[in-house]
Protein backbone atom coordinates (compact mmCIF):
# COMPACT_ATOMS: atom_id res chain seq x y z
CA UNK A 1 0.00 0.00 0.00
CA UNK A 2 1.49 3.76 -1.24
CA UNK A 3 1.96 6.22 1.75
CA UNK A 4 3.63 9.75 1.47
CA UNK A 5 7.16 8.55 1.29
CA UNK A 6 6.20 6.74 -1.91
CA UNK A 7 7.27 7.43 -5.17
CA UNK A 8 5.35 9.11 -7.82
CA UNK A 9 5.74 7.38 -11.04
CA UNK A 10 6.55 8.65 -14.23
CA UNK A 11 6.13 7.37 -17.92
CA UNK A 12 6.81 7.89 -21.34
CA UNK A 13 7.15 5.55 -24.44
CA UNK A 14 10.91 6.48 -24.10
CA UNK A 15 13.78 8.70 -23.09
CA UNK A 16 11.39 11.79 -23.57
CA UNK A 17 9.39 12.31 -20.52
CA UNK A 18 12.58 12.85 -18.59
CA UNK A 19 12.31 16.72 -19.64
CA UNK A 20 8.92 16.58 -17.37
CA UNK A 21 10.74 14.67 -14.75
CA UNK A 22 13.78 17.49 -14.34
CA UNK A 23 10.78 20.27 -13.56
CA UNK A 24 9.29 18.02 -10.98
CA UNK A 25 12.65 16.93 -9.53
CA UNK A 26 12.98 20.94 -9.65
CA UNK A 27 10.03 21.69 -7.22
CA UNK A 28 9.46 19.39 -5.30
CA UNK A 29 13.39 18.56 -3.95
CA UNK A 30 11.68 16.11 -1.12
CA UNK A 31 10.01 13.52 -3.51
CA UNK A 32 11.11 10.69 -4.46
CA UNK A 33 10.65 9.30 -9.01
CA UNK A 34 10.11 6.47 -10.32
CA UNK A 35 10.19 6.99 -14.30
CA UNK A 36 9.50 3.80 -16.78
CA UNK A 37 10.66 4.47 -20.17
CA UNK A 38 9.06 2.06 -22.97
CA UNK A 39 11.51 2.17 -25.52
CA UNK A 40 11.23 -1.40 -26.49
CA UNK A 41 7.73 -0.34 -27.97
CA UNK A 42 8.37 3.39 -28.85
CA UNK A 43 7.44 5.18 -30.50
CA UNK A 44 4.06 5.30 -29.37
CA UNK A 45 2.82 8.16 -31.58
CA UNK A 46 2.43 6.20 -35.18
CA UNK A 47 0.48 3.08 -33.53
CA UNK A 48 -3.15 2.56 -33.05
CA UNK A 49 -5.07 4.75 -30.24
CA UNK A 50 -6.08 0.80 -28.83
CA UNK A 51 -2.65 -0.44 -28.62
CA UNK A 52 -1.44 2.93 -27.28
CA UNK A 53 -4.12 2.45 -24.63
CA UNK A 54 -2.92 -1.17 -23.79
CA UNK A 55 0.54 -0.16 -23.53
CA UNK A 56 -0.68 2.83 -20.91
CA UNK A 57 -2.46 0.42 -19.27
CA UNK A 58 0.34 -1.70 -18.60
CA UNK A 59 2.94 1.10 -18.06
CA UNK A 60 0.07 2.29 -14.87
CA UNK A 61 0.38 -1.37 -13.56
CA UNK A 62 3.81 -1.74 -13.54
CA UNK A 63 4.50 1.82 -11.80
CA UNK A 64 1.72 0.74 -9.24
CA UNK A 65 3.13 -2.18 -8.45
CA UNK A 66 6.35 -0.89 -7.43
CA UNK A 67 4.46 1.25 -4.72
CA UNK A 68 3.51 4.28 -6.85
CA UNK A 69 1.37 7.03 -4.85
CA UNK A 70 0.98 9.14 -7.97
CA UNK A 71 0.90 8.66 -11.58
CA UNK A 72 2.24 11.53 -14.22
CA UNK A 73 1.42 10.55 -17.93
CA UNK A 74 4.73 12.51 -19.12
CA UNK A 75 3.94 11.51 -22.96
CA UNK A 76 1.46 13.53 -24.79
CA UNK A 77 0.99 10.80 -27.10
CA UNK A 78 -0.56 8.69 -23.85
CA UNK A 79 -2.53 11.12 -22.38
CA UNK A 80 -4.73 12.01 -25.91
CA UNK A 81 -5.26 8.45 -26.19
CA UNK A 82 -5.71 7.17 -22.74
CA UNK A 83 -5.93 9.78 -20.01
CA UNK A 84 -9.80 9.44 -20.12
CA UNK A 85 -9.77 5.69 -19.43
CA UNK A 86 -7.19 5.92 -16.82
CA UNK A 87 -8.96 8.19 -14.78
CA UNK A 88 -12.14 6.05 -14.64
CA UNK A 89 -10.59 3.25 -13.95
CA UNK A 90 -8.21 4.45 -11.10
CA UNK A 91 -10.97 6.63 -10.02
CA UNK A 92 -8.73 7.91 -6.22
CA UNK A 93 -5.22 7.87 -8.19
CA UNK A 94 -3.38 11.31 -8.54
CA UNK A 95 -3.50 11.11 -12.31
CA UNK A 96 -1.84 13.73 -14.34
CA UNK A 97 -1.22 14.10 -18.18
CA UNK A 98 1.19 16.51 -20.24
CA UNK A 99 -0.28 18.41 -23.04
CA UNK A 100 0.51 20.44 -25.54
CA UNK A 101 0.50 24.22 -23.53
CA UNK A 102 -1.34 26.12 -26.68
CA UNK A 103 -2.70 28.37 -24.14
CA UNK A 104 -0.12 30.29 -22.96
CA UNK A 105 1.24 30.42 -26.46
CA UNK A 106 -2.06 31.65 -27.60
CA UNK A 107 -2.68 34.24 -24.55
CA UNK A 108 1.02 35.49 -25.61
CA UNK A 109 -0.02 36.09 -29.06
CA UNK A 110 -3.99 36.65 -30.22
CA UNK A 111 -4.09 37.11 -33.56
CA UNK A 112 -0.22 35.45 -34.06
CA UNK A 113 0.35 32.08 -35.74
CA UNK A 114 1.77 29.24 -33.58
CA UNK A 115 3.09 25.93 -34.95
CA UNK A 116 2.43 22.90 -32.61
CA UNK A 117 4.79 20.14 -33.04
CA UNK A 118 3.48 16.78 -31.77
CA UNK A 119 3.37 13.04 -33.10
CA UNK A 120 0.77 12.18 -35.85
CA UNK A 121 -1.02 10.20 -33.09
CA UNK A 122 -1.38 13.47 -31.21
CA UNK A 123 -2.65 15.42 -33.82
CA UNK A 124 -5.43 12.70 -34.91
CA UNK A 125 -6.88 12.75 -31.99
CA UNK A 126 -9.97 14.49 -30.50
CA UNK A 127 -8.54 15.35 -27.30
CA UNK A 128 -6.10 17.81 -29.78
CA UNK A 129 -9.03 18.54 -31.65
CA UNK A 130 -11.23 19.93 -29.20
CA UNK A 131 -7.70 21.99 -27.52
CA UNK A 132 -7.25 23.48 -31.49
CA UNK A 133 -11.19 24.42 -31.23
CA UNK A 134 -10.69 25.91 -27.60
CA UNK A 135 -7.95 28.18 -28.80
CA UNK A 136 -8.65 28.70 -32.88
CA UNK A 137 -10.69 32.17 -32.72
CA UNK A 138 -7.60 33.05 -30.40
CA UNK A 139 -4.63 32.85 -32.76
CA UNK A 140 -3.79 30.84 -36.19
CA UNK A 141 -2.81 27.41 -34.81
CA UNK A 142 -0.70 25.46 -37.37
CA UNK A 143 -0.56 21.28 -36.33
CA UNK A 144 2.73 20.59 -37.43
CA UNK A 145 3.14 16.41 -37.70
CA UNK A 146 6.59 15.07 -37.04
CA UNK A 147 6.95 11.92 -37.22
CA UNK A 148 10.10 10.21 -36.82
CA UNK A 149 11.45 12.85 -34.70
CA UNK A 150 11.35 11.39 -31.21
CA UNK A 151 13.68 8.72 -32.85
CA UNK A 152 16.64 11.53 -32.76
CA UNK A 153 16.34 11.81 -29.34
CA UNK A 154 15.93 8.12 -28.63
CA UNK A 155 19.19 7.86 -30.33
CA UNK A 156 20.71 10.46 -28.81
CA UNK A 157 21.15 12.67 -31.83
CA UNK A 158 20.08 16.30 -30.79
CA UNK A 159 22.10 18.01 -33.40
CA UNK A 160 23.62 18.22 -36.45
CA UNK A 161 22.62 18.87 -40.17
CA UNK A 162 20.32 16.00 -40.99
CA UNK A 163 18.49 16.78 -37.88
CA UNK A 164 18.91 20.48 -38.91
CA UNK A 165 17.42 19.33 -42.43
CA UNK A 166 14.15 17.43 -41.25
CA UNK A 167 13.35 20.36 -38.64
CA UNK A 168 13.87 23.29 -41.83
CA UNK A 169 11.44 20.36 -43.91
CA UNK A 170 8.84 19.86 -41.42
CA UNK A 171 8.20 23.49 -40.40
CA UNK A 172 8.63 24.47 -44.15
CA UNK A 173 11.31 26.70 -42.91
CA UNK A 174 12.90 26.71 -46.72
CA UNK A 175 8.92 28.04 -47.77
CA UNK A 176 9.64 31.28 -46.23
CA UNK A 177 7.60 30.16 -43.50
CA UNK A 178 7.51 31.76 -39.53
CA UNK A 179 5.79 31.75 -35.90
CA UNK A 180 5.30 33.82 -33.37
CA UNK A 181 5.02 30.55 -31.46
CA UNK A 182 6.31 27.07 -31.54
CA UNK A 183 4.23 24.72 -29.06
CA UNK A 184 6.32 21.26 -28.18
CA UNK A 185 3.94 18.73 -28.25
CA UNK A 186 6.09 15.90 -27.33
CA UNK A 187 7.72 15.78 -24.50
CA UNK A 188 10.93 14.73 -26.23
CA UNK A 189 11.48 17.61 -28.09
CA UNK A 190 12.72 19.81 -25.43
CA UNK A 191 16.14 17.76 -25.60
CA UNK A 192 16.57 19.02 -29.76
CA UNK A 193 15.75 23.11 -28.33
CA UNK A 194 19.77 23.73 -29.28
CA UNK A 195 18.79 22.66 -32.92
CA UNK A 196 15.45 23.85 -33.42
CA UNK A 197 16.48 27.63 -32.32
CA UNK A 198 19.46 27.34 -34.98
CA UNK A 199 16.95 26.63 -37.80
CA UNK A 200 13.58 28.79 -36.57
CA UNK A 201 15.87 31.61 -35.19
CA UNK A 202 15.55 34.10 -32.03
CA UNK A 203 12.20 35.15 -32.94
CA UNK A 204 9.61 32.52 -32.08
CA UNK A 205 9.01 32.02 -28.77
CA UNK A 206 9.15 28.17 -27.83
CA UNK A 207 6.26 26.57 -24.79
CA UNK A 208 6.56 23.21 -23.31
CA UNK A 209 4.02 22.20 -21.03
CA UNK A 210 6.55 20.16 -18.82
CA UNK A 211 6.78 23.27 -16.12
CA UNK A 212 2.84 23.53 -16.22
CA UNK A 213 2.53 19.90 -15.56
CA UNK A 214 5.19 19.53 -12.94
CA UNK A 215 2.91 22.42 -10.73
CA UNK A 216 -0.06 20.10 -11.40
CA UNK A 217 1.03 17.20 -9.71
CA UNK A 218 2.76 19.13 -6.64
CA UNK A 219 -0.74 20.78 -6.22
CA UNK A 220 -2.69 17.81 -6.78
CA UNK A 221 -0.74 15.72 -4.03
CA UNK A 222 -0.57 18.68 -1.57
CA UNK A 223 -4.11 19.11 -1.67
CA UNK A 224 -5.13 15.03 -0.58
CA UNK A 225 -2.46 15.59 1.98
CA UNK A 226 -0.03 13.04 -0.27
CA UNK A 227 3.49 15.12 -0.17
CA UNK A 228 6.61 13.73 1.47
CA UNK A 229 7.06 14.02 4.90
CA UNK A 230 10.73 12.03 5.16
CA UNK A 231 13.79 12.81 3.58
CA UNK A 232 14.33 9.86 0.90
CA UNK A 233 17.59 7.78 1.53
CA UNK A 234 19.52 6.43 -1.92
CA UNK A 235 18.47 8.21 -5.36
CA UNK A 236 15.91 10.42 -5.66
CA UNK A 237 14.92 9.04 -9.19
CA UNK A 238 14.90 5.40 -10.05
CA UNK A 239 15.47 4.99 -13.84
CA UNK A 240 13.46 1.70 -15.51
CA UNK A 241 13.44 1.22 -19.51
CA UNK A 242 12.16 -1.79 -21.46
CA UNK A 243 14.99 -1.14 -24.21
CA UNK A 244 16.99 -3.83 -25.54
CA UNK A 245 20.18 -2.53 -24.42
CA UNK A 246 19.43 -1.21 -21.51
CA UNK A 247 22.81 -0.39 -19.79
CA UNK A 248 23.24 2.27 -23.08
CA UNK A 249 19.94 3.65 -22.87
CA UNK A 250 19.69 3.81 -18.64
CA UNK A 251 23.67 5.89 -19.60
CA UNK A 252 21.01 8.34 -22.50
CA UNK A 253 18.95 8.75 -19.53
CA UNK A 254 21.12 9.95 -16.75
CA UNK A 255 22.88 12.41 -19.38
CA UNK A 256 19.00 13.46 -20.35
CA UNK A 257 18.50 13.90 -16.98
CA UNK A 258 21.24 16.18 -16.61
CA UNK A 259 21.68 18.26 -19.15
N1 LIG B 1 7.19 11.53 -25.91
C1 LIG B 1 5.98 11.24 -26.53
C2 LIG B 1 4.99 12.40 -26.52
O1 LIG B 1 5.08 13.27 -25.69
C3 LIG B 1 5.82 10.44 -27.74
C4 LIG B 1 6.84 9.95 -28.63
C5 LIG B 1 6.34 8.70 -29.35
O2 LIG B 1 6.39 7.66 -28.74
O3 LIG B 1 5.94 8.81 -30.50
O4 LIG B 1 4.10 12.44 -27.31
Amino acid sequence: MSNNNSPIGVFDSGVGGISVLREMVKIMPKERFIFFGDSANAPYGVRPVEEIKELTFSNVKKLLEMDSKAIVVACNTATSAAVRDLRNTYEDLPIVGIEPALKPATHMFPEGRIAVMATPMTIKQQKFKSLMERFREDAEVIPVPCPGLMDYVESGELEGERLERYLRDVLCIHLGETYDGIVLGCTHYPFILKTLRKVVGDKPVIFDGAEGTAREIKRRIELIGLSATEDFEGDQVTFITTDTHPDSKIELMNMLFNV
